[in-house]
């Protein structure tokens, strides 16, 4: 079995890392978090990537262009050896020049179903608009925000009486299952792009 060597890039708290990072030491995954990425000295994915023993890093964009920035990541990713990035609640918007550097090897996790509710708080979108199901996507990046080629959807149920933050914690523990079920899918099964639609065979 191949080993795809994989790098993360989180802004946030890191929970989706901890998921992928558990699915790979049981075997479920053919892949090995060679390094995790952040933008915030205070992310939670560093101390997770920590417990894990993953090299991680945070790189500070104050003051440096988007491509400048996005350069450095390209310069670690690659250093590292990775061959699959994984955006999980990475918060910049990445530059032409990254995603051409990774063309179809970058994968990002929305919690929505996409091409809903695309952009920030997608929760809160999906409440306003009185939805009765949301969910999440894994989809392929490519140059415009949440909205490349899907590999996943998972649907979640919207209830009557949600809060934000209840329908955010449902609809991300849907997310811990989905997203290393999609990255098994994408690194497993062969596939092929028809215009936007990833077609699995
Ligand atoms: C996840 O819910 C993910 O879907 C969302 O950020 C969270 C990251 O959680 N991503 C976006 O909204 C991107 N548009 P985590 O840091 O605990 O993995």
């Amino acid at each position: 079995m191949t080993i795809s060597n994989i790098g993360v890039i989180s802004s946030g708290r890191g929970e989706n890392l901890r998921y992928i990072l558990q699915a790979e030491r049981s075997g479920y995954l053919p892949a090995r978090t060679r390094i995790v990425l952040t933008d915030q000295p205070e992310a939670g994915a560093l101390q997770i990537a920590g417990e894990f023993d993953v090299p991680s890093l945070c790189l500070d964009p104050k003051g440096l262009k988007r491509e400048e920035y996005d350069r450095q990541l390209i310069e670690h990713l690659d250093g590292a050896g990775v061959e699959l990035v994984v955006l999980t609640g990475f918060m910049r918007i990445l530059s032409p020049i990254f995603v051409k550097h990774y063309k179809d090897r970058i994968l990002n996790i929305h919690p929505a179903l996409l091409p809903s509710f695309r952009g920030m708080d997608a929760f809160q979108q999906a409440l306003d608009h009185g939805v009765k199901w949301t969910g999440t996507t894994i989809h392929i990046v490519d140059d415009d925000v949440d909205h490349g080629p899907i590999v996943l959807q998972v649907p979640v149920p919207v209830r009557d009486d949600d809060t934000h933050d209840v329908l955010k914690a449902r609809i991300q523990q849907a997310e811990y299952k989905a997203y290393p079920k999609a990255i098994k899918k994408f690194l497993e099964e062969r596939h092929k792009l028809v215009g936007r639609k990833l077609v699995f065979e």
